[in-house]
């Protein structure tokens, strides 16, 4: 370690030291006055690299990089000039750089590693939008800690995660990423994530510091396509767009993260409206803001700044504490800054709540405390996350259809065909966030359905969904005309009892950059549904996919239809413990299945507007091809029994209202339901939707058994944002609806007053 490395590290410990020895716990103050002592030692330049993050840029196994942008990269690393990296993992890499930071700089600040463990690190657990359609929150909490578990043995300490857009535009590939549709659901799953990725200590090295993204409003892309503009209005802002990153605030996610997206003109990332009045202003949230990936820079291409000087100087003055990749701060905020563009408090700002995370992360004390190679042989791949994941699987399932009893499958007695591209496909089912996974590495429904030996299992492919190989960056390239393996798969059909076929899209098929105009089944898994259906009509149809499909033909012909996503490492298990029965499929849709592209976006809190129908006559707001109603709506799900709902009651209590609700497992089996509360303010000075999700509950019933579900609504329930953002409650008439889904008509009513 150099000398004056040494003198400043003595000093640092001396810091840290001193106040440690005062015994005085490590509260918030404590560790403001260790973040000034650091500052106080930096040079602009440090403070500038503090706010400077690079992705992996080489091997670090392999040689030094000696020329181009990676050797750069590699003397700022040297020089203190790097506050953060992504996508450097494993403990011999992130000790590699680590160790260039610590020592070889001049004040030795340690990096915070960032990665993007989405839904999983190694260990993949269902995609998010799998995770909300359990609507289990302590489940979701539990599949993020483990993540958080993986991915901190591997070196990780920071995860770009959750992600917390709300979306209501299946046409956009990223609501695999996020909870679907729902404010008040999404809000409660962000918070889940975040207290899971974080848990109760934030320095331990089996906790990673969270990350709301993308603030904000990026998941109301206009026509869908990703990183197109957004342009809302603001009762959608305030209400549907804002509340679940303000819940992520009040969770105390330690990060967030912008978006790609212009808001209303405007770049996320140069919004200081978003990241100054709304985020750090009325919410006074204390954390970092990193940019997303090059987003600084593409302010340009947005048309919004001149150059990169021009960028950086917005982004930071908007609120843009750390820049991911656009090379746009190293390079010029220090010229900014002695030109008296910008001011040095700003720098300080920004450096201090980036320190402020790496002292909570325990990375001063310690900086290879997430680097120890024992805890990343013992805990990658454990058992308790493998059992983990495979419970959250079970749960993210969803009955769709289940005609004459089909499911659950006879465990023995039966010939049963397994059919489609993706029953044997062990790839796909880990979705397209799943970057430390292994290849290959997810259980396959054939292989969940072997586990299974009474009956006689039949595999036949039938037809690809993607030709070659998928991967990240790539365009997937659908199968469109190969049918050459569909004989062989109706043959298999043919001597059947019953025939399982696999369907739906490829891993990479939905996600970042996945757009499409099409929600039907991808290339000439259609036609291949149809040919089996011709020989054997005892079809159940498991859908793969990471967003809502059009599936209309199959739900008017196929008699059972599975909503069974991309589950992650444990897919085959979860399916196959659900089609035979030893698992009663508890899920409920996070988002709504449209009919058609035509009806996007669709959701079932939609406005009452000045023409409800249905009319005789054409003036109201409909179609003339189509209906309004979804073929699947928010919070539908079936189970192998079925639940009755009765005496739905109301009685307020002062400002609070109580509703009372019996419900009743009427079937011959124990089952799982989530009970769903929604209200309708009917007169308001912003027009409210026609339901609105404000509570839900999930209980488990025996055969025959009635349990009655007690909700309270409060004014937090009960008020809205206006157009200023002020949230209000106003007296009058409310409905409250009460069922297993949205499309409930158990309803009755109450005064608040
Ligand atoms: C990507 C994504 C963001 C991710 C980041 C780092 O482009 O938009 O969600 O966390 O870059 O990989």
């Amino acid at each position: 370690m150099k000398k004056n490395t040494l003198i400043i590290s003595i000093i640092l410990l001396a810091i840290i030291g001193c106040q440690k020895s005062t015994g005085i716990k490590e509260g918030r103050k404590d560790i403001d006055r260790k973040v000034d002592s650091v500052l106080n030692l930096m040079t602009l330049e440090e403070k500038i690299g503090q706010m400077n993050q690079y992705n992996g840029f080489w091997d670090v196994t392999g040689p030094v990089p000696s020329d181009g942008d990676a050797a750069k990269k590699y003397e700022h690393l040297r020089k203190g000039l790097v506050g953060s990296m992504l996508n450097v993992r494993g403990v011999a890499n992130v000790k590699k750089v680590q160790k260039i930071a610590v020592e070889e700089s001049r004040l030795g600040i340690p990096l915070i590693i960032g990665f993007d463990v989405i839904h999983g690190y190694e260990t993949q657990s269902p995609i998010p939008i799998a995770e909300s359609a359990s609507w289990d929150l302590e489940a979701i909490k539990k599949s993020a800690a483990m993540a958080a578990k993986e991915a901190a043995a591997a070196g990780i300490n920071w995860t770009f995660a959750p992600m917390v857009d709300i979306s209501r535009d299946p046409r956009w590939g990223r609501v695999m990423e996020g909870a679907g549709e729902d404010t008040f659901l999404g809000s409660k799953i962000a918070v889940a994530r975040v207290k899971g990725f974080q848990g109760e200590d934030l320095s331990s090295p089996a906790t990673l510091a969270a990350c709301a993204k993308h603030f904000a409003a990026y998941g109301f892309a206009e026509s869908g396509k990703d990183y197109n503009t957004v342009d809302v209005g603001t009762s959608t802002l305030y209400n549907t767009i804002l509340p679940p990153f303000k819940a992520a605030k009040d969770a105390d996610v330690k990060t967030f993260m912008n978006a790609f997206n212009e808001l209303n003109g405007i770049p996320a990332t140069g919004n200081a409206f978003l990241q100054r009045e709304i985020l750090k202003g009325r919410w006074n949230f204390k954390g970092f803001v990193v940019s997303d990936w090059g987003s600084i820079m593409e302010m340009m291409a947005h048309g919004y700044v001149k150059d990169k000087k021009d960028a950086a100087d917005l982004a930071v003055k908007a609120g843009s504490d750390m820049d991911m990749e656009s090379y746009a701060y190293i390079n010029e905020l220090a010229e900014l800054v002695n030109d008296g563009s910008v001011k040095e408090s700003l720098i300080d700002d920004a450096v201090r709540r980036i320190l402020k995370v790496k002292f909570e992360l325990g990375l001063f004390e310690d900086p290879y405390k997430y680097c120890n190679e024992e805890r990343e042989k013992s805990v990658i791949g454990s058992k308790e996350i493998q059992e983990a994941a495979l419970d959250i699987a079970k749960k993210s399932i969803v009955l769709l259809k289940n005609e004459n009893k089909v499911l659950p499958l006879k465990k023995s007695g039966q010939k049963i065909a397994l059919i489609g591209g993706l029953a044997a496909d062990k790839n796909s089912p880990l979705g397209s966030w799943r970057l430390a996974a292994k290849d290959n590495s997810a259980i396959s429904v054939l292989e969940g359905m072997q586990k299974y030996k009474e009956n006689e299992l039949i595999y036949a492919e039938g037809a690809s969904v993607a030709v070659g190989a998928t991967n990240f960056i790539n365009e997937v390239q659908v199968n469109l005309t190969d049918t050459s393996k569909f004989n062989k798969a109706i043959e298999a059909a043919k001597k059947s009892d019953v025939v399982v076929m696999v369907l739906g899209e490829v891993g990479f098929q939905s996600g970042e950059a996945r757009s499409s105009t099409s929600l039907d089944l991808p290339g000439i898994q259609q036609e291949l549904l149809e040919a089996v259906y011709q020989v054997n009509k005892n079809i159940v149809l498991v859908l793969n996919n990471g967003r809502p499909l059009t599936i209309n033909w199959a739900e008017m012909n196929i008699p059972a239809i599975v909503e069974a996503w991309q589950l992650g490492s444990q897919t085959g298990n979860a399916v196959a413990q659900v089609l035979y029965g030893d698992y009663n499929p508890s899920g409920k849709l996070p988002m709504t299945f449209p009919r058609s592209v035509g009806q996007i976006p669709i959701y079932y809190n939609y406005k009452n507007t000045g023409r409800p129908g249905p009319k005789k006559e054409v003036f109201w707001s409909h179609y003339q091809d189509e209906t309004n109603k979804p073929l699947y709506p928010f919070g539908y799900g079936l189970s192998y029994t079925t639940f009755s709902y009765n005496d739905i009651q109301v009685s307020t209590q002062g400002k609070n209202v109580k509703v009372i609700v019996n419900v009743t497992n009427t079937g011959e089996v124990e089952g799982k339901e989530v009970v769903q509360l929604y209200i309708r303010d009917m007169i308001a000075s912003v027009t409210r939707p026609v339901k609105e999700l404000k509570g839900f509950e999930l209980i488990t019933l025996k055969p025959k058994e009635t349990k009655t579900v007690t909700f309270t609504l409060t004014e937090k329930e009960l008020g809205f944002f206006n157009n200023t953002g002020a949230f209000i409650v106003e007296p009058g008439e409310f409905k409250v609806f009460v069922g297993g889904s949205s499309d409930t008509s158990l309803e009755t009513s109450f005064d608040f007053l």
